[in-house]
């Protein structure tokens, strides 16, 4: 090759890429996914020596002692083997247990169990979601679950909770029409992050009746429905109560939220038993199965851990309501006590661009809260706020944010 005829090739290759198939890119509709917003604000705090974080969705506590020497012992036994691909027979069986007593008789060969909850939803979207399809999501919501269809091809339509003096609600008619018959799947979170909205029996028998009608699938994520303060029951309203376990419904569940698992990678789903084959080829192509040590600790957290999870619920009731009081005597921050999750969602000044209101507040005051644009456009005009965590330090938080609030001269 000539010195010239080098260099086109050179400019050639940079134009197009090595082998002339254009740049090493990835797939648009992987390239169009949204990036995460809190990771954006973190980042901003990079340097900042002394931040309290309370902008990710999990508990400042390690997981319980018992659950971890389960995984000990697990691990001591040699239990470092693939496992089927829909779990092992006893974590299906406990959980098989657990779910009827919390939502009526459902059997082994109805659940599956998955690399965590983020894991499940994404073995719910493959079964029943593909491209071109139509998906319907009621928003604000964990990003993932918008995001997810998209990486499959679908397009989501959202549809905005309502905002108002008894906090967050569902127009249950905008969510029904917006349901048509060409629509393939809702994806439907309750009790919600960010918002805590919790969605009531009614809604739910309503929107059942209506996807029934239609043939839609409801992939309901209920990771957080045994952090539920709206009555005296032990989990929220569920759509597992109403369905018959044979219907198009794929609930998605987590150990994460309830035992403190976040970092184990450990969920579940419930789904028709017609489903079953299929899913386990999606997980064979996905992770093959959850790690075999943790599904066993998985059962000890099911069979032993009731107590553990009611002590917990009542520690962040008590937590959120401690939150909300300190906060409420903050001027301009508006904020009410949710029925579920363990976050408030609250609106204050300068949070008609939140992204740019956590950057300053992590920069400036060590405070970390994530922006409610992190939950889609719905989400502008609020932050959210994690209160899994000891009260002393959501006091700290708070006394951080009224100084900030007063330096810039709004208290
Ligand atoms: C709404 C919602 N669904 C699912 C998950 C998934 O949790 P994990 O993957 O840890 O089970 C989360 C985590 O924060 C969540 O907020």
């Amino acid at each position: 090759m000539s010195e010239s005829e080098g260099a086109v090739a050179s400019e050639l290759s940079q134009l197009t890429g090595a082998h002339g198939f254009g740049a090493p890119n990835a797939r648009d509709a992987v390239r169009a996914l949204r990036p995460s917003q809190i990771r954006e604000v973190a980042n901003a705090g990079f340097g900042v020596a002394d931040v309290l974080p309370f902008w990710f969705g999990e508990s400042d506590r390690v997981t319980p002692q018992f659950i971890r020497d389960a995984a000990s012992r697990a691990l001591a036994d040699g239990e470092t083997f693939y496992t089927h691909n829909l779990g092992i027979a006893p974590l299906r069986e406990s959980l098989a247990r657990y779910v009827s007593a919390l939502h009526g008789a459902t059997a082994p060969s109805q659940i599956a169990v998955t690399s965590a909850g983020v894991n499940a939803l994404m073995l719910a979207a493959q079964l029943v979601a593909g491209a071109g399809d139509r998906v319907v999501a009621v928003t604000p919501l964990w990003p993932n679950l918008v995001e997810i269809p998209k990486i499959l091809g679908a397009s989501v339509e959202t549809v905005s909770l309502t905002y108002d003096p008894r906090g967050w609600t569902l127009d249950l008619d905008r969510l029904l029409a917006a349901l048509t018959p060409d629509t393939r799947m809702l994806m439907i979170n309750s009790p919600n992050n960010p918002t805590g909205w919790t969605m009531t029996r009614d809604e739910q028998r309503t929107v059942l009746a209506h996807c029934r009608r239609h043939g839609i699938w409801i992939v309901a994520d209920e990771v957080y429905e045994r952090l539920y303060y709206g009555d005296d029951a032990r989990v929220a309203p569920s759509f597992l109560d109403l369905a018959a376990r044979d219907e198009r419904v794929i609930a998605v569940n987590s150990f994460s939220k309830a035992w403190l698992m976040t970092g184990w990678r450990l969920g579940w789903l419930v789904a028709p038993t017609q489903l079953m084959d299929d899913l386990g080829k999606l997980v064979e192509y996905n992770t093959s199965c959850a790690p075999s040590f943790v599904q066993k600790a998985g059962v000890v957290a099911v069979e032993e851990g009731e107590r553990f999870t009611q002590s917990l619920v009542a520690d962040l009731r008590a937590s959120r309501d401690h939150l909300v009081a300190a906060l409420q005597t903050i001027d301009g921050v508006d904020v009410r006590a949710p029925d579920g999750a363990m976050y408030l969602f609250f609106s204050l000044p300068g949070a008609e661009s939140s992204l740019d209101l956590c950057k300053s507040l992590v920069r400036d005051a060590g405070l970390g809260l994530a922006p409610g644009s992190a939950f889609g456009p719905q989400g502008e005009g609020f932050v959210r706020w994690c209160y899994a965590c000891d009260p002393a330090r959501l006091d700290a938080g708070v006394e951080r944010l009224r100084g900030f609030l007063a330096r810039r001269g709004n208290a």
